[in-house]
């Protein structure tokens, strides 16, 4: 069970990050939910190392809906495997609700990643001979619910993103859009106070990419932070905050102004 519930959780591959520095942040980052100071992130060694951060600032406030956007490469996937404590930073901080969390070891890191965040990801990364109800168990199964909590937190589940009726189904018995939204259920049966969604439309076309940005909306207005990686105009629209990445730092941030979106939420 350990080894599919952490193939599930490192499923992830890539990922990104989000924030709202538009709402001035404090110096310290103390009023967000997420803070990056200066954070950089080095892959390999010596004259062959590769510099993928170079210094990341970030305040992401709780409630806020984040879209991340940027050129392929620029740093989107390693800023949310680090925001999703998947990763470590090479330097610099990273506070998660006061926690500075390159102080955690892996364990607490592991902790804070099962009680606060949920993933999606853009292959779904959904067990396959297992049906929807049993894919969205797995979180609390990993954490050691009993199973009659696990039935009722998890159809509670599929029932928020739709699929309560299709709670049999294996993932080849449902479309990309059902998938994804199993694999939202999942995300969030745990109730955790941060969605992070690395490119969750990239397999989609744009009807069933619209209604899985409509469901991240609904989940938005409900409380949860969401953090999504996409590279698509369409799909950021739908967030309050867009931060643009470019060569591995943060470029600009931009605040949507539109009609129905919730000015706050509480993670
Ligand atoms: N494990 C790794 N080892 C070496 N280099 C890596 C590793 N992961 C990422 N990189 C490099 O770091 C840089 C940033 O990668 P990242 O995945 O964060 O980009 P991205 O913005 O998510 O791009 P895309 O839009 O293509 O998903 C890239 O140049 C990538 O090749
Ligand atoms: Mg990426």
């Amino acid at each position: 069970m350990v080894a599919v519930a952490a193939a599930v959780v490192v499923g992830a591959g890539a990922a990104a990050v989000a924030s709202n520095a538009a709402a001035a942040a404090s110096p310290d980052g103390a009023d967000a939910l997420i803070a990056l100071r200066g954070v950089t992130k080095s892959y390999g060694e010596g004259g062959t190392a590769f510099q993928a951060l170079k210094g990341v600032d970030l305040d992401i406030l709780a409630g806020d809906f984040v879209a991340v956007m940027g050129p392929s490469g620029s740093g989107k996937s390693t800023t949310m495997n680090i925001l999703g404590c998947l990763d470590v930073p090479s330097g610099g901080t990273f506070l998660f609700r006061g926690y500075q969390v390159e102080t955690l070891n892996r364990d607490q890191r592991a902790l804070l990643r099962r009680r606060y965040l949920g993933f999606v990801f853009q292959g779904f990364n959904l067990l396959s001979r297992t049906t929807a109800l049993e894919n969205v168990e797995l979180p609390l199964l990993y954490r050691g619910d009993e199973k009659k909590a696990r039935r009722e937190l998890s159809m509670a589940a599929l029932e928020k993103v739709g699929l309560d009726r299709w709670w049999d189904h294996t993932p080849a018995e449902l479309s990309g859009g059902q998938q994804q939204r199993v694999a939202i259920a999942r995300a969030i049966v745990t109730q955790p106070d941060v969605l992070l969604a690395d490119e969750p439309t990239g397999n989609l076309d744009s009807e069933r990419s619209v209604e899985i940005m409509e469901l991240l909306t609904d989940l938005n207005r409900g409380g949860i932070t969401v953090l999504m990686v996409t590279h698509e105009p369409d799909m950021a629209a739908f967030a309050r905050t867009v931060i643009h990445f470019k060569d591995g730092l943060v470029e600009r941030i931009e605040r949507n102004h539109h009609q129905g979106q919730p000015v706050e939420g509480g993670a």
